[in-house]
């Protein structure tokens, strides 16, 4: 039975995903054979169980919820099916500034529509040469009358293939914000956008990840969103927040990987008794349940500072650099203990949790990123 800080808020959370886990499962493992495509089904499904709107705010139609109950709902629907854990978290990270610094009329434009998943927002931040470092942002917005004219291209967009609306962060070509980055709300259905998605994911495939090229695209100069030139600081902070739910999607994995382990080794006989007797496979699985517990507790950790309304920055590149890091150790301890039935995916699930866990490590700020972080902040006292 997986911890709980505090049972009577999170019971009730894993109560609620156990009732969908199966159906999730069965649709993603049909979804991930197919070619990548956003799968609209599950996405839908997880929008009409309140998944998608969870930490939205509820006087926009949000369910108002903490942060310690999403890394909760979270982790539960990651151990169930992992990409549909990101086709319930990616909403979020675009609504994250809007509900910060929006106005009330940009708020109640995309938010209750986006809780009901009948609208898809995208956070459209990385570039082909601003990844890692994310403030050489390249897309530029020009001033013309009331309007801005943007130019530009984004890679890498959870979800920006099939995005209606997107955060979009650019520098607006204006004295004293020319070199600073700036966040504009652009709609992605207006001439000169074009979306692709991006073919071939190793994993995760179904929530899919999108390119956008934004050609002398028109948005009236009201979409700014938030202050010109603060859009760097407003990317970091939802950043933050979003780190905690990949740390608590890489909890999911990771138990399941363990709970598919010591099922299997109890079952398996090799040398005349289930493997489990042996200690090569016993060390594996202590290892395993250690780092998940560990991912577990700092991921909880830095939601419930942000719930405290505390600095979590730290907290939360160290939970997701952690449980990241962990998660690809269970899913390939779990996959020696399997050997054979692991490596093909007919006989179980670790095959694709292989997959679809790899990327952890990778977005959101990659391992290397989340170091930085964590280095610069501690140095810095
Ligand atoms: N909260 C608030 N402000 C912050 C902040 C935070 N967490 N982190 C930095 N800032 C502010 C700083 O205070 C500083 O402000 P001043 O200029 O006023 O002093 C400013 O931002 C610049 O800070 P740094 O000098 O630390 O910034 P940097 O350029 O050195 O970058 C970095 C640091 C950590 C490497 C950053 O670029 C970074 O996080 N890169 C990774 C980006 C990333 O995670 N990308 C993933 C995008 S989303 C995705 O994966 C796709 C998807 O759709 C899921």
């Amino acid at each position: 039975m997986p911890f709980n800080v505090r049972p009577e808020i999170q019971q009730p959370v894993r109560d609620m995903i156990k009732e969908i886990g199966p159906q999730i499962q069965e649709m993603g493992r049909s979804e991930d054979r197919k070619p990548d495509s956003f799968s609209f089904d599950i996405f839908r499904l997880l929008a009409a169980k309140g998944c998608v709107g969870y930490v939205m705010p509820k006087e926009y139609g949000g369910g108002g919820r903490t942060a310690l109950e999403y890394a909760t709902m979270i982790e539960e629907i990651a151990y169930w099916d992992a990409p549909s854990s990101l086709l319930a978290a990616v909403s979020q990270l675009a609504v994250d500034p809007i509900t910060r610094v929006g106005t009330d009329e940009q708020k109640k434009a995309i938010i209750p529509k986006s809780a009901k998943g009948e609208l898809i927002p995208a956070f459209a931040l990385t570039e082909p040469n601003a990844g890692s470092d994310a403030a050489n942002q390249q897309t530029t917005a020009e001033v013309d009358g009331d309007n801005y004219v943007i130019n530009g291209e984004k890679i890498f967009i959870m979800h920006g293939d099939v995005a209606h609306v997107g955060v979009v962060f650019v520098k607006i070509q204006e004295e004293g914000v020319r070199d600073k980055i700036s966040s504009v709300l652009v709609d992605l259905n207006l001439p000169g956008v074009k979306k692709a998605t991006l073919m071939h994911k190793m994993g995760m495939k179904y929530a899919t990840t999108g390119r956008l090229w934004f050609d002398k695209v028109r948005v009236p100069k009201k979409n700014l969103l938030g202050e010109p030139g603060k859009g760097f600081k407003y990317a970091m902070q939802t950043l933050d927040g979003a780190r905690i739910g990949i740390a608590a999607q890489a909890t999911g994995i990771s138990q399941r990987a363990l709970d598919e382990s010591v099922k299997y080794s109890k079952e398996r006989i090799a040398f005349g008794s289930p493997i489990a007797k042996l200690q090569a496979i016993q060390w594996m699985i202590a290892d395993m349940s250690t780092k998940l517990e560990a991912s577990r507790l700092l991921t909880y950790k830095a939601a419930a500072l942000q719930d405290a309304g505390e600095k979590f920055t730290v907290e939360a590149s160290q939970a997701k650099l952690f449980a990241s890091e962990a998660a690809n150790f269970c899913v390939d301890r779990a996959m020696q203990i399997h050997s054979g039935y692991g490596y093909i995916g007919e006989f179980s699930p670790i095959e694709k949790l292989y997959r679809d866990q790899r990327v952890a490590e990778i977005y959101e700020g990659t391992s290397e990123v989340q170091r930085l972080v964590i280095a610069g902040n501690v140095l810095r006292g």
